[in-house]
């Protein structure tokens, strides 16, 4: 299995930096990317950024993972919340997922406490900011050593 991880993101997300950044911080999606390649860099791992707001597009990128990525890190964004779709997608595609969102979304509205993606997971890391992707890589780092 290449030493590859997919990081993806689902809508709206191309907006950080300037969408509410009392919810999700002032760091934009292009620094999120360059830490998550500072990291990949560091532990020898190839990473592949993508975001969309388009659901179709994020499956197909799904379903391109199987067998060719060893992990996918998942920003579902609003569609972690609605989606079964793009659950089945991740179940199809046999890579490991961790999913990761900004915000706490626990301590936030009731609608945002289901996800359908967590259940499918190897885990799932929210409130911790663009910290959550450097900790998901780091931890497919450690699944790949194993
Ligand atoms: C989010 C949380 C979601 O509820 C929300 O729809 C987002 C971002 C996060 O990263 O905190 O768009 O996934």
């Amino acid at each position: 299995m290449p030493r590859t991880l997919l990081v993806l993101n689902g809508p709206n997300l191309n907006l950080l930096g300037s969408r509410e950044p009392a919810t999700y911080g002032h760091e934009t999606l292009a620094d999120i990317q360059a830490l998550c390649c500072r990291t990949g860099d560091a532990l020898d791992l190839n990473i592949e950024f993508q975001q969309t707001n388009h659901e179709g597009q994020l499956i197909d990128w799904i379903h391109q993972a199987r067998g060719r990525v060893a992990g996918i890190v998942i920003n579902p964004a609003a569609w972690t919340h609605t989606s079964v779709a793009i659950r089945d997608a991740l179940v199809a595609s046999e890579v490991p997922v961790i999913e990761v969102h900004l915000s706490n979304v626990h301590k936030r509205e009731e609608f945002r406490h289901h996800s359908f993606v967590s259940g499918i997971a190897v885990g799932v890391i929210c409130g911790l900011g663009s910290n959550g992707y450097r900790m998901a890589i780091e931890h497919f780092a450690h699944l790949l050593k194993a």
